[in-house]
């Protein structure tokens, strides 16, 4: 039985924090697409950590991790990652698991996201550069290679003939900022350190475990409005991040999934390019950037914020199948006198609740409902019932628009700071 964790805006909803405190539920965790674009931020006990492509249940003890293929693996940045949680998991190696048929990131697919970024000039995706377009792009074009090759006798000879493709379209790109000689000695040295790990046909592991009633938590990256099919095209990232994703990223069958939780944040935020209907580029939204904390996790960068987008999150639960939302940073709004969310888009003389096909091309405006703020203190320690009207008013109201329940409301980063609902 898999169950499936997801984001339903833009990324950054809180994946990271939600996969950890549910992990003791599941014997697995696994990630089933996207890569190092990923940052999921996890804090106990004082610590914090940034995960970027090892699942989020790695730092508890009895349950396992994969990494699946649908996902695209930096080997130099997961040999770093690992090096920054060895110490809290020394034990991480029994529980970390490899697809041999996760695709590797090189570093000229690095070197050609820069390119192609550079080339698209104001049209800049605001790719997190990590090499996910083009080695997603050599997957489908049937030239990529995958974990399994490095313990190949001709994986070099393989290797430098994709890398001489590369090297012509990085010219052609009229790109010339790099040292590959640097990057190549670290991406061997990290080959090499990546064949000492458990690399599997994790197909069949899935199946085993399925049989043998385990559960299994599919954990996912970015969010479904950077989907490649469904989301802000061409504003996307390169893979597939709903819920339907989980079949092709693990080798699973629909019938296996059960529960499809959704993920999103109390207010919205976007980094990089790309439509944004509810953006507040004024003194609000740095308030919720100053108060969210609204930095990205590994880039640093500052995240676009605005208000909730009711229409485009009851888009991502329809396509994702939604079975229960799970609210992020509520604690982010405390104090505001009011806030709002989108309930419909005016789109010229027309008012919908539908996300239109080509939201980059068309001029949205959103129409709002207010809602009344709460205070700057609020305790989650008696539980949703003792918590203030307005607040649970809001929570109301979001639950009937998206025709779904709220299972848990997240009050801070911490393990403890979660709300569980009845
Ligand atoms: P992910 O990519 O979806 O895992 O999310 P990120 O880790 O990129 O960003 C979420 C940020 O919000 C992290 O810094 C978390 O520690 C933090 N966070 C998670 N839940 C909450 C919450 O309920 N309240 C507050 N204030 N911060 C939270
Ligand atoms: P997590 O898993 C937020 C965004 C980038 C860019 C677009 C394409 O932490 O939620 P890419 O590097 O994939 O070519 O970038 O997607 N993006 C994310 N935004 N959180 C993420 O991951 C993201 N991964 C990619 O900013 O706009
Ligand atoms: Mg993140």
């Amino acid at each position: 039985m898999i169950d499936v964790i997801l984001g339903l805006q833009w990324g950054d909803e809180g994946k990271g924090k939600i996969a950890d405190y549910l992990t003791p539920k599941y014997d697995l965790v696994a990630r089933f697409q996207g890569g190092p674009n990923a940052g999921h931020s996890l804090e106990f006990e004082g610590k914090k950590f940034v995960l970027n492509t090892i699942p989020s249940g790695i730092f508890r003890k009895t349950t396992l991790n994969l990494i699946g293929n649908g996902v695209v693996i930096d080997p130099v940045r997961l040999q770093e990652e690992i090096q920054r949680i060895v110490n809290e998991c020394t034990d991480y190696k029994e529980r970390l698991l490899i697809s041999k048929k996760a695709h590797l990131i090189f570093p000229t697919h690095r070197i050609l996201d820069a390119a192609s970024e550079n080339a698209k000039g104001d049209q800049k995706i605001g790719s997190t550069l990590r090499g996910i377009g083009p080695t997603y792009r050599d997957k489908i074009g049937r030239s990529g290679m995958r974990v399994g090759d490095i313990l190949e006798v001709d994986f070099e000879k393989r290797y430098k003939k994709l890398v001489e493709q590369h090297l012509k379209q990085i010219e052609f790109l009229g790109f010339s900022d790099f040292d590959l000689k640097a990057e190549e000695e670290k991406f061997f040295a990290a080959i090499e350190f990546l064949k000492g790990h458990q690399l599997i046909n994790s197909e069949y592991l899935i199946h085993k475990m399925i049989s043998d009633g385990k559960k299994i938590l599919a954990e996912g990256a970015q969010g479904s409005l950077l989907d490649v099919e469904f989301g802000t095209y061409p504003f996307v990232t390169s893979s597939n991040t709903l819920s339907g994703g989980v079949c092709s990223g693990l080798g699973v069958a629909p019938k296996h999934i059960r529960k499809v939780y959704g993920i999103f944040k109390a207010y919205c935020t976007r980094v990089g390019s790309g439509p944004f209907p509810t953006e507040l580029d004024n003194e609000l939204g740095e308030s919720l950037r100053q108060k969210g904390n609204e930095f990205g996790a590994t880039t640093g960068r500052t995240r676009r914020t605005g208000w909730l987008d009711l229409v485009s999150l009851k888009y991502t639960c329809m396509l994702n199948g939604v079975d229960e939302l799970i609210m992020m940073k509520g604690d982010v709004l405390n104090g505001f006198d009011e806030l709002q969310a989108a309930t419909h888009y005016k789109i010229g003389e027309t008012t919908t609740d539908e996300v239109p096909s080509n939201l980059c091309s068309t001029e949205v405006e959103p129409l709002y409902k207010a809602f009344k703020g709460w205070p700057t203190e609020t305790s989650i320690d008696n539980g949703f019932d003792a918590m203030p009207d307005s607040f649970k008013d809001y929570i109301d109201f979001v639950q009937s628009y998206l025709g779904t329940k709220i299972s848990v409301i997240s009050m801070g980063p911490g393990r403890d700071e979660t709300l569980v609902l009845n």
